[in-house]
């Protein structure tokens, strides 16, 4: 039985990762996925999402263009991570499939009505479209099967701010919105959240990204090697191997400079991993709220885990894995897809 999803992205390279593994992944269905500003602009984020589909052979899932400012503050986008367009170095060829005429509000409202309880939200970026839709869909909490989010730190650094996580930093205001409407659910509902105290514990590494051009069958051997010139394009003869590749140099070049070696966090495809295989995964719960009034402060997640604040529990957060189990899924299940595209393709 597939899992029905809807994602809301801000794709970037890891959300393409992402999405590279929900389309290889046979638990998954993606019913629909909404862009919001995050990484990129809005509009870039829903470009690169169709031209990925389109490249994966999938371009029947809807793609719907959502916020493009948060809720109150001024955009903040990160090329200097995720590449001018969002995609590393790589260069898509541009989507002929038109955008979705519904705003992703209605998609994540109509999708939740018309399937309650079946679907899994999962948001990789900003939370701004999750709270814009809790404002024409309020019973969307209890209308999802599940929620689960690639957000926060948790006793752990900050990659925007000291203390705050990049897609809660983007907009606290619709993060706290939606961390607070989904304190609603019980227990074995709560959403899942991924900090990066797990996230940045896995990362893939250049031999993964050989194994895929391998499996993939893609020749010439596929080499992201730090000694190589910034900016080296891919010759794999594999087109998603070769976009992958591009798109992963220029997040692991942008790494290497943030002193975090040459390799690439896998922030959102392991959440995403989470929305199919939660057992990928150990859960603490925890009562967790936004900080929006903290001069050095604001973005920060909170997580109470002792019931100093006196609230219910409103979210289970991923505390471990073994990395290597899921990045070693990831490369077997990427790099298969990509050999089956290549060859429906021909
Ligand atoms: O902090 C990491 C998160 O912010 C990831 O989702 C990445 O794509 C960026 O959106
Ligand atoms: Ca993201």
């Amino acid at each position: 039985m597939k899992q029905a999803i809807i994602m809301d992205v801000d794709t970037g390279v890891d959300d393409a990762l992402a999405l590279f593994y929900l389309l290889a992944s046979p638990e998954a269905e993606i019913l629909a996925i909404t862009c919001t500003a995050g990484n990129v602009p809005a509009h870039h984020v829903a470009r690169n999402n169709l031209a990925l589909l389109e490249l994966c052979g999938a371009s029947h899932i809807e793609v719907a263009l959502g916020s493009e400012v948060p809720l109150l503050q001024p955009l903040e986008t990160s090329e200097v991570t995720h590449g001018p367009q969002g995609m590393g170095y790589a260069e898509l060829p541009e989507p002929t499939t038109p955008l979705s005429t519904r705003h992703a509000t209605e998609v994540w409202a109509d999708i939740a009505r018309s399937r309650p309880g079946e679907v899994i939200g999962l948001v990789t970026g900003p939370l701004t479209n999750l709270a814009l839709a809790l404002r024409i869909e309020p019973d969307l909490p209890l209308l999802l099967k599940r929620l689960v989010i690639m957000g926060g730190s948790f006793n752990y650094i900050g990659n925007t701010t000291p203390t705050s996580e990049w897609n809660i930093a983007v907009d606290p205001d619709a993060a706290k919105i939606v961390f607070d409407a989904f304190s609603v659910l019980p227990p074995e509902r709560r959403p899942i959240v991924c900090g990066l105290d797990i996230t940045e514990q896995i990362d893939l590494l250049p031999e993964d990204v050989t194994r895929i051009a391998e499996i993939a069958e893609s020749s010439p051997a596929e080499l992201l090697l730090p000694e190589q010139p910034r900016g080296t394009r891919s010759t794999a003869s594999n087109d998603i191997v070769r976009h992958l590749s591009d798109a992963v140099r220029f997040y692991v070049e942008n790494q290497q400079v943030n002193g975090d070696g040459y390799s690439a966090h896998m922030h959102d495809p392991f959440a995403a991993a989470l929305a199919i295989r939660p057992e990928l995964a150990e859960y603490r719960s925890a009562t967790v709220d936004v900080e929006l009034a903290g001069s050095l402060t604001r973005g920060t997640t909170v997580a109470d885990f002792r019931g100093h604040w006196g609230r219910e529990h409103n979210v289970d957060i991923a505390t471990a894995t073994h990395p290597r189990v899921f990045l070693d899924e990831f490369v077997e299940r990427v790099g298969r897809f990509a050999r089956e595209i290549q060859g429906a393709s021909v």
